[in-house]
C-alpha cells in the first residue's frame, strides 16, 4: 500500500494547481484579520500552510482536527521543519495517539475519553497563526461539546465574538465532505461557524486515458462502492450543496477544482495516481469485483508515462 501520509503530502501539489482562485479571493474577502478556524479532516495540515504562504490567512488560530494521529503528527513535524515554532508545553487538550480512545490497530480514534496531556501535539506558531492539533473524530468531538470548549482564550486573539456568530469564524474541510454524509456534516458541524470552505470536494467523475476495456466496469463498481459501501456520496459536492441549501444556508461560490495529471509527471503526481489506482482497486474489490488486472495495466501505463488521470472536484463556499 502507498503510505497515506506520503499520499497526503503528494496531493498537496496537485491541490495547489487545482484550487479555484476565485473561491480563495471570496474567502479572503470574508475573513477577519485574525480568524479562528476549525479544519475538519485536516490530514497533514497543508491547508493552513498554503493559506499562510499565499497571504490569505496571516494570523489568528487554526484548530486542525483529524482522526488519524499519524497524519497530524507528520503535518506538525513538517510545519516545524519549515516555518513554525513550538508554542509552550503540550497543552491539556483532548485528542491523542495512544491515550484512551485511540485504536492502535488502525490508528484511528473513537473520539472519546482523551483528556490529558498529549505529548507530541503541542500547538505551533506559523507566522502569527497559532496552529492546534486535535486527534479526534470530528463528529464525536462536536457531540461532546469539545469544540466549543476549545476556544477559551479567543478574546486574546480577536476580541469578543459578535452576537449570534458561531464559535469559529470559518469551518474548512478540504477533500473531506465527500467522505462523510452531507446532511450529517451540515447538522453536526454547521453550528460551529457561519462560513464554510469546502475545496477539492469530489463530484462524481473519474477518467483515465487512453481507454482500457475494463474502465467502464471498474469505474461503475467504484461508484457503487461510494454509494453503498461507505459514507459520503459519489457526487459529494452536489450532495453538500443540497444539504446546506436544505439547512437554509447560501452557497456564495461554486467553482471547479479538477485534478488533471498528465505526463511527464512530477514525482508527487506519480504518487497521487499510484494511490488512486490502489484506492480504486481496493474499493472495487470490496464490491466483489476483481480489478487487479485493470490496476496492473494502469500501473504499467503510469510507469510508461502514458496515463492521463482526471477527477472532477468543486470548491464551495457557504454562508449561513
Ligand atoms: C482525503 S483526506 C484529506 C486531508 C486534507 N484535508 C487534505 O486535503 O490533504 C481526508 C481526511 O479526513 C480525515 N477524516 C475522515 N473522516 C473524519 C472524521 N469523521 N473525523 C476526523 N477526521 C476525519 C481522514 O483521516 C483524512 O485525513
Amino acid at each position: 500500500m502507498t503510505d497515506r501520509v506520503d499520499y497526503l503530502e503528494a496531493k498537496r501539489a496537485v491541490d495547489d494547481a487545482a484550487l479555484d482562485r476565485e473561491a480563495l479571493a471570496t474567502l479572503s474577502d470574508r475573513l477577519p484579520p485574525e480568524p479562528v478556524v476549525l479544519e475538519a479532516g485536516a490530514g497533514t495540515v497543508t491547508m493552513v500552510e498554503r493559506l499562510h504562504e499565499w497571504g490569505i490567512v496571516a494570523g489568528g488560530r487554526w484548530v486542525a482536527v483529524d482522526a488519524d494521529p499519524e497524519a497530524l503528527r507528520s503535518g506538525r513535524e513538517r510545519l516545524l521543519e519549515r516555518a513554525a515554532t513550538p508554542v509552550g508545553e503540550p497543552s491539556p487538550r483532548r485528542g491523542g495517539d495512544t491515550a484512551n480512545g485511540s485504536n492502535p490497530a488502525d490508528g484511528t480514534t473513537t473520539g472519546r475519553e482523551r483528556d490529558g496531556d498529549v505529548p507530541g501535539f503541542a500547538p505551533v506558531r506559523l507566522g502569527a497563526i497559532r496552529v492546534e492539533f486535535v486527534v479526534a473524530d470530528v463528529f464525536e468531538a462536536d457531540a461532546e461539546g469539545y469544540l466549543s470548549g476549545s476556544l477559551p482564550d479567543r478574546d486574546d486573539l480577536s476580541g469578543s465574538p459578535p452576537d449570534g456568530v458561531g464559535r469559529f469564524d470559518l469551518l474548512v474541510g478540504c477533500a473531506f465532505f465527500d467522505l462523510v454524509d452531507a446532511d450529517r456534516a451540515v447538522d453536526a458541524l454547521g453550528g460551529v461557524a457561519d462560513l464554510v470552505y469546502a475545496p477539492i470536494t469530489y463530484d462524481g467523475e473519474t477518467a483515465f486515458s487512453p481507454s482500457d476495456p475494463a474502465d467502464d466496469a471498474v469505474l461503475d463498481r467504484y461508484r457503487m462502492h461510494m454509494e453503498g459501501h461507505r459514507d459520503g456520496s459519489p457526487e459529494g459536492a452536489t450532495a453538500l450543496s443540497r444539504a446546506f441549501d436544505r439547512a437554509g444556508w447560501t452557497c456564495i461560490h461554486d467553482g471547479p477544482s479538477p485534478w488533471r495529471i498528465v505526463p511527464p509527471y512530477f514525482e508527487a503526481e506519480r504518487t497521487v495516481v499510484t494511490h488512486v489506482i490502489e484506492t480504486i482497486e481496493d474499493a472495487v474489490g470490496r464490491t466483489g469485483f476483481d480489478a487487479s488486472e485493470w490496476a496492473a495495466r494502469r500501473r504499467r501505463d503510469l510507469a510508461n508515462e502514458a496515463l492521463q488521470y482526471e477527477a472532477a472536484n468543486r470548491d464551495l463556499l457557504f454562508r449561513r
